[in-house]
C-alpha cells in the first residue's frame, strides 16, 4: 500500500514538473495559445478525431493570429510569408504524421527524402505538366463531367419535361472525380476496376487504416490486426487492383500505351535503379495519386457550388458568363474556359481560399539550428504546422477575408499564387494543373447545362446569415486528408433543370 502511495506521489510530482516546465520554462511559453494545448496534445487530438480540425484552424487563427501553440512542442503559423519560408525548400522536413500513410511503401506524399520527392516530380512531370495535359483532356472530360452530365440528363429525361430533379451533388462530384482518376491511373473506367463505389470505399478505408496506424502504431501486428482485418483486406484489394492494372499495361504493345499517370510510373520502374521505383513503389505511388487526386478535387467543387448557392448574385454572374461565352456548346475545354471564363475561374479560387478542402495543418519539423517566426525562436525538432485556413484568411493579405468575393481574383494572377490551398515550394501539389484542368471545365459545363436552385427545405441559404451579414456555410468535417461537408446527404441537395 505504501509503495502504491509513493508511486502515485512520484507520478503526480513528475506530471506537475512536466506541466510547470511546459507552462513556465518551455522555449514556446511566450507564444500565444490556449493553455490546455501547452500541457497536452490530447485535447487537440480528440477535436481532430471529431473532424473539427479545419474549424479549429480557422477559429484559432482569428483568435491568436500569426503564431500560436497547438500542443506541447507544436507551433502553428499562418503568416503567408512565414508559411512560404517553411514550405520553400526541403529543410523543414515533413513530420512523422505522414509515415502513417506509407501503408504500402514510402511514396511522393509520405517521403522525407528530398531525392525521392524530386525524382517523383520529374517522373510525373511528363504527364502532369500543364503542356502535357492537353493530350489527356479528352479522357478527363469524357470520364468526368461528360459522364456526370449524361447521368443527370438521363435522370431528368426519366422525370418528364419541365420537372426539377433533386440531386445530391457531393456524391455526384465524388463519382466524377473518381472516374477521372481511374481513367488516368488504372487506364480504364472505374466500372472495369470494380465499380465507382468500390474505389471510393478503398480510398476511405485506406485513409481509415492510416488514421488507426497513426494513433496505434502496432495495430497492424497480430493479435491486434484481427480487429482491423476488414481495413487490411480492403488495402490488399486496393493493392491488387493496381497490380492488375500494371500487368495489363505491360501486356499492351508500346504503341498502344497512353501517356497517362500509370505509364509515367511504369516507365520510371523500367528505367532501372535511376528511376528509384520498385514494383511495390509503383503500386504505392499509384494509390497515393488515386487518393490525393480524387476526394480533394470533388470537395473543392462541392464548396464552390455551395458558395454559389449561398450567393445568388455570384451564381447569376457565373451563369451569365458561361452562357454568353458558350451559347451553343455543352462541352467546354480547359484552354477555352481559361480564356473566356475569368469569373467562373475566380469563383473556384475564392472557394479554395475561403473554405479550402485542404484547410488544415501541413506539419513540418524545424531543422538543426532552429528557426524564428514573428519574433519567436523555435528550437530544432519543434513541429511547425502551416495553417492553410489561417493563411487563406490572413487579415493583412485579404480584404474582409470572411467574405465570399470572387472579384478579388479577377485580373490578379498574383492573388491566385497567394492562396496556400495547393501548398507551396518544394512540396507544392504536383497535381495542381490536373485539378484545375478538371475543375474549371466541369463547373463551366454544369453551369452551362443546368439551372441550379436550393430546395425549399435547405438549412443553409442566402437569408441565413451570421453577425457580419455573410451567409452561413454548411458545417464541414475534416476527414483524413480532406475537408468536406459534415452532412452531405442533408446539406448537398440541389434542384436541377435543363438550361434553356
Ligand atoms: C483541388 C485539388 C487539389 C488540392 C487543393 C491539392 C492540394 C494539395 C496540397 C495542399 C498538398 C500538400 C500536402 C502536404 O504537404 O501535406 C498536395 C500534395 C500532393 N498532391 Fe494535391 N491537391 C489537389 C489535387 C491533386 C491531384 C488531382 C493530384 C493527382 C495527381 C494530386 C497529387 C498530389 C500529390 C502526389 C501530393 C504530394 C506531393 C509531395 O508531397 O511532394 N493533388 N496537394
Amino acid at each position: 500500500m505504501l509503495a502504491l502511495v509513493l508511486a502515485l506521489g512520484a507520478a503526480a510530482a513528475g506530471a506537475a514538473g512536466v506541466a510547470a516546465y511546459r507552462l513556465l520554462l518551455s522555449p514556446l511559453r511566450r507564444i500565444p495559445g490556449w493553455a490546455p494545448y501547452r500541457l497536452t496534445a490530447l485535447a487537440s487530438q480528440l477535436r481532430a478525431l471529431a473532424g473539427l480540425l479545419a474549424d479549429d484552424c480557422e477559429a484559432d487563427y482569428y483568435a491568436y493570429g500569426d503564431i500560436y501553440v497547438a500542443g506541447p512542442g507544436v507551433v502553428v503559423i499562418s503568416n503567408p510569408d512565414d508559411c512560404c519560408a517553411v514550405l520553400a525548400t526541403h529543410r523543414f522536413a515533413k513530420s512523422d504524421f505522414y509515415q502513417a500513410f506509407a501503408l504500402v511503401a514510402d511514396n511522393i506524399y509520405t517521403t522525407r527524402s528530398a531525392a525521392l520527392a524530386s525524382a517523383r516530380r520529374r517522373q510525373l512531370r511528363h504527364t502532369l505538366a500543364p503542356a502535357r495535359l492537353a493530350a489527356l483532356e479528352h479522357a478527363i472530360l469524357d470520364a468526368g463531367v461528360g459522364a456526370l452530365v449524361a447521368r443527370w440528363d438521363a435522370l431528368i429525361a426519366g422525370r418528364g419535361a419541365g420537372a426539377a430533379v433533386r440531386v445530391q451533388y457531393e456524391a455526384a462530384l465524388m463519382d466524377a472525380a473518381v472516374d477521372v482518376i481511374a481513367a488516368l491511373v488504372y487506364g480504364r473506367p472505374s466500372d472495369d476496376v470494380g465499380g465507382r463505389a468500390q474505389v471510393v470505399q478503398w480510398i476511405h478505408d485506406f485513409n481509415r487504416l492510416a488514421l488507426v496506424s497513426l494513433i496505434v502504431p502496432w495495430a497492424q501486428r497480430a493479435p491486434f490486426s484481427a480487429l482491423i482485418a476488414r481495413l487490411l483486406a480492403s488495402r490488399d484489394a486496393f493493392v491488387a487492383s493496381v497490380a492488375r492494372a500494371v500487368a495489363q499495361r505491360r501486356a499492351l504493345p508500346a504503341a498502344q500505351r497512353p501517356a497517362d499517370i500509370l505509364q509515367a510510373l511504369v516507365d520510371a520502374a523500367d528505367a532501372g535503379p535511376a528511376g528509384m521505383m520498385t514494383p511495390t513503389q509503383v503500386i504505392s505511388e499509384a494509390i497515393a495519386i488515386v487518393i490525393a487526386g480524387s476526394d480533394i478535387v470533388a470537395q473543392t467543387l462541392v464548396w464552390t457550388l455551395h458558395y454559389l448557392m449561398l450567393h445568388p448574385a455570384a451564381y447569376a454572374r457565373a451563369v451569365a458568363e458561361v452562357r454568353r461565352a458558350f451559347p451553343h456548346t455543352r462541352r467546354i475545354a480547359y484552354a477555352e474556359a481559361r480564356a473566356r471564363l475569368p469569373y467562373v475561374e475566380a469563383c473556384i479560387y475564392e472557394a479554395m481560399r475561403i473554405r479550402a478542402a485542404t484547410g488544415v495543418f501541413l506539419p513540418r519539423v524545424v531543422p538543426p539550428g532552429g528557426a524564428e517566426f514573428q519574433g519567436h525562436r523555435l528550437p530544432p525538432g519543434t513541429h511547425v504546422c502551416v495553417n492553410v485556413a489561417g493563411a487563406n484568411h490572413h487579415r493583412a493579405t485579404w480584404h474582409e477575408p470572411w467574405r465570399f468575393a470572387p472579384e478579388r481574383f479577377l485580373g490578379d494572377e498574383r492573388a491566385k499564387a497567394r492562396i496556400l490551398t495547393f501548398s507551396s515550394g518544394a512540396r507544392l501539389c504536383p497535381g495542381r494543373a490536373l485539378a484545375l484542368c478538371e475543375m474549371l471545365p466541369a463547373l463551366a459545363c454544369l453551369l452551362r447545362c443546368y439551372d441550379f436552385a436550393l430546395p425549399p427545405d435547405a438549412r443553409f441559404h442566402p437569408a441565413n446569415v451570421d453577425a457580419r451579414g455573410a451567409p452561413i456555410p454548411m458545417p464541414r468535417a475534416h476527414r483524413f486528408t480532406c475537408v468536406g461537408p459534415r452532412h452531405p446527404d442533408r446539406d448537398c441537395q440541389v434542384l436541377i433543370r435543363p438550361a434553356a
